[in-house]
């Protein structure tokens, strides 16, 4: 097989599956599914979901990729298990879905930056009349779709891994910064009781349901964008480590990012559950709030800020259909990227036009235990992220734990340094795939195949 390239170093690699992991699921989503999901208790279902179950799923992912080198459908052939492989086909149609849907907020994120440049504040009001523009939206989300295709037909260790370097850190403290200040507003205190001390009433089966997609959707897990990833990995990294580090950066900046929203949207007196338009409407009256020249700067930076944030996290989208078709078809790479691009980019026309444009597509179905339609687009959002992602998780650590098994795996995590084998980390792994991740994935990819699809309802 070609060289299929590899990331330069070890902080490459941490920054560019952190890349993936933060985007708009973190700044975007987090905080509206904490406004939707009741707050504080939502939080720390989404907590205990990323650093208990999903942390080892991502390490097994890591080490499959590694020791197969391949995309997720050929890393179970390559293992000698075929008919696993279909967790690598229902990550490859995962990853067409959410890029497509994906490609559309970041399309809107895109819009803002511009909007904010020319100090256009009032946006904030008119969102939903933004969002059902089309022929605008349209244009950003095919920039943005280019874009994207651009930097993976040069091939994902390149300037991704430069650009992730200063961009990261910057978004990071400009979210600090309007942390502070959102603690300086009036009635922020109701905000920040709302996000950190938890009502435990407010938990729901659709709750519990949503945390684990949103644990899962943010740390670019259960689709194999990580298996992708790491076969892209040299064997002298200790993935353990690496894992770990990624799951904290992921995890601290979509809470930072929630513990600066909230402050804010009850400071303005909106409804933290606002929904989908939760920071696009929130936002542009905090930049106002600053102040003309500062307003704009502060505005335009976050939202430039969040567009490249969405750019890693949409490469590894790309990556993942992309190095299947080459590797299982043999096409070549370069206009494989730009056929696969083009396929997503359709696919996501119905969602692009879900919010408000087309009236049908706007309110597309009812789920089981909700009151109102949703629609296409939410709907894409909920069996892709909520459903199709847990079950790739679960279906994975089964396979890490007793079809690769365990012995295998741990000799591929420990390939840097055997000493790795005797790690608490290790054990918790190891622990965690055997029993807590198949049995907890278990019961809620059960119960949610059940409800999303035969209709049997047992969560409300
Ligand atoms: N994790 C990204 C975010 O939070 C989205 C994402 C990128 C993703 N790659 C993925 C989600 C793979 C699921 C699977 O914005």
């Amino acid at each position: 097989m070609a060289d299929r390239g590899h990331f330069n170093s070890r902080l490459g690699f941490i920054l560019a599956a952190a890349g993936s992991a933060i985007g708009l699921g973190n700044i975007w989503k987090f905080p509206f599914e904490v406004g939707n999901g009741g707050g504080a208790a939502f939080v720390i279902m989404y907590l205990l979901f990323c650093f208990i179950l999903c942390f080892p799923v991502m390490v097994a992912e890591i080490a499959i990729g590694r020791k197969t080198q391949r995309n997720p459908v050929g890393a179970f052939k390559a293992l000698g298990f075929k008919n696993w492989a279909i967790i690598g086909y229902l990550g490859v149609l995962a990853g067409v879905v959410i890029l497509s849907f994906y490609n559309v907020v970041a399309g809107w994120a895109f819009g803002y930056f511009l909007e904010m440049l020319s100090s256009n504040f009032g946006i904030g009001a008119q969102f939903s009349d933004f969002i059902k523009d089309v022929t605008k939206i349209g244009l950003y989300s095919i920039c943005f779709m280019i874009a994207t295709a651009f930097i993976v037909s040069n091939g994902v260790a390149g300037g991704i891994e430069r650009a992730a370097k200063i961009l990261m850190p910057t978004l990071l403290v400009l979210i600090l910064a309007l942390l502070l200040y959102a603690l300086t507003l009036p009635n922020a205190i109701e905000g920040v009781k709302f996000y950190l001390i938890p009502d435990f009433s407010k938990i729901t089966g659709n709750v519990v349901y949503s945390a684990l997609g949103q644990a899962f959707f943010s740390l670019s897990l259960g689709m194999g964008a990580l298996i992708t990833y790491g076969s892209y990995v040299e064997r002298n990294q200790n993935i353990v480590g690496s894992g770990a580090m990624i799951t904290l950066a992921d995890v601290g900046i979509a809470f930072l990012a929630g513990f600066m929203m909230f402050p804010f949207v009850f400071s303005q007196g909106l409804e933290p559950n606002g929904g989908a338009g939760l920071i696009f409407v929130t936002l542009p009256g905090v930049f106002e709030s600053l102040g003309g020249t500062i307003g704009t700067v502060v505005g335009s930076v976050f939202f430039l800020l969040l567009s490249f944030a969405a750019l890693t996290s949409t490469v590894s989208l790309l990556e993942v259909p992309t190095s299947f078709a080459v590797d299982e078809f043999g096409t070549e790479r370069k206009k494989t990227v730009w056929v696969v691009a083009l396929v997503v980019f359709l696919v996501g026309i119905p969602s692009m036009l879900s919010n408000g444009s087309v009236e049908w597509l706007s309110s597309f179905v009812t789920l089981p235990g909700h009151d109102s339609a949703i629609s296409f687009m939410d709907l894409m959002e909920d069996l892709a992220s909520d459903t199709f992602l847990p079950i790739g998780g679960f279906l994975i650590s089964v396979f890490a734990a007793y079809v690769w098994r365990t012995e295998n795996l741990n000799e591929e995590l420990a390939a840097s340094d055997a000493s790795i084998k005797d790690s608490f980390l290790l054990k918790y792994i190891n622990f965690a795939l055997r029993f807590i991740c198949p049995a907890i994935l278990g019961v809620i990819a059960l119960v949610t195949v059940l409800d999303r699809f035969f209709g049997v309802s047992l969560i409300g």
